[in-house]
């Protein structure tokens, strides 16, 4: 590639945080050292997932999660990643994972002040048709010196320090917010660096997009029901298009992108929905209201929930603040 003079000054996510966290001189940088070690985890999985196919990374392990889902190779090498790396960062004291029935403690030796919720592979079923997969995280301080429990773990979002994700699509990116906007971040393969290439991400306050898993229709209660055929009658305004990815990370990010809105419902089957509170909902509603969006769980915001579980699910509408305002409406018509 043609080098351009701004590479010689080129805004890395270390040199991005290390300077957010000057503006704050009682910050000791543990945030940054934080930031470090996901960043570092991203970038392995990164890789892993685009070599997959070659090192025999596809498929699974013959096991059944706590959430019921067969295990991919992938799940455990990006779960296995994302532990190490943070415990090695020496900045957190208690760890929960998607793929861990209980919370992972640290080694005394190595505890700091954060807890981290991960999402470490999200959309795993998509791995082997080669569709963009992610990885989620969210961030909060333990709040004294006693001994980490499940219930430090167990706040609700607007006790959330930091959040983020990275998406493993046509490239790779990480999204992230510290409480003072969102940032895009896209890895450079050739250095092996994530390069700031989106400050202040905003998401449209309208879109024309849905997105929902329509094979659940049967399954959905009337107000999903009449908001989704809104969506596509010519009669009730211009028709949306449809799109659905089937990894949460791809689908809010092109809803960040793009506007729109992004569901998935309680089902019959499923009634408090299929997606974990605590590592997809909150860090993507954080994401998401910090982007001038909305996230709701259909009554409340997903950031005043106070998880009650490490993986609890929630049912979630999240998006465009006019889309989001319009299935609320509709959702309240139906009470
Ligand atoms: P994970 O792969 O981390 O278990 O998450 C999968 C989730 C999420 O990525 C996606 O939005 C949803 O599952 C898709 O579920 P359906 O296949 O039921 O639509
Ligand atoms: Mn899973
Ligand atoms: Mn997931
Ligand atoms: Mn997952």
């Amino acid at each position: 590639t043609q080098q351009t003079l701004d590479d010689a000054n080129c805004i890395t996510l270390t040199r991005y945080f290390l300077t957010e966290q000057k503006k704050y001189k009682e910050a000791t940088g543990e945030l940054t050292q934080l930031l470090n070690s996901v960043q570092t985890a991203v970038k392995v999985i990164s890789s892993a997932v685009r070599r997959a196919g070659f090192t025999q990374l596809f498929g699974t392990v013959g096991e059944t999660n706590v959430q019921g889902e067969e295990v991919k190779k992938l799940d455990v090498l990006s779960n296995e990643l994302f532990i190490n790396m943070l415990k090695s960062s020496y900045t957190t004291a208690l760890l929960i994972s998607e793929e861990n029935e209980t919370i992972i403690e640290v080694e005394p030796d190595k505890k700091g002040k954060y807890i981290v919720a991960f999402d470490p592979l999200d959309g795993s079923s998509n791995i082997d048709c080669l569709v963009s997969v992610g990885s989620i995280f969210t961030i909060m301080k333990k709040e004294d010196n006693s001994i980490p429990t499940v219930e430090d773990a167990l706040k609700p979002g607007t006790k959330v320090v930091a959040a983020g994700y990275a998406l493993y699509g046509s490239a790779t990116m990480m999204v992230i917010s510290v409480g003072n906007g969102v940032h895009g971040f896209m890895l450079d393969p050739s250095i092996g660096e994530f390069i700031l290439i989106e400050k202040d991400m905003r998401v449209p306050p309208k879109g024309k997009i849905y997105s929902i898993n329509e094979g659940y229709t049967h399954m959905w209660d009337d107000a999903v029901k009449e908001y989704i055929s809104n969506k596509k009658d010519p009669a009730k305004g211009s028709p949306y298009n449809a799109r659905y990815i089937g990894s949460m990370v791809a689908d809010v990010h092109r809803t960040i992108k793009y506007g729109g809105i992004f569901i998935y419902p309680a089902t019959s089957a499923s009634p408090k929905g299929k997606l974990r509170l605590l590592y997809e909902c909150i860090p993507m509603a954080f994401i998401m209201t910090q982007a001038g969006g909305l996230a709701s769980n259909g009554k409340i915001p997903i950031l005043d929930i106070k998880p009650t579980a490490i993986h609890e699910r929630t049912p979630i509408y999240l998006g465009s603040k006019d889309d989001v305002q319009e299935v609320l409406d509709v959702i309240k018509k139906h009470d």
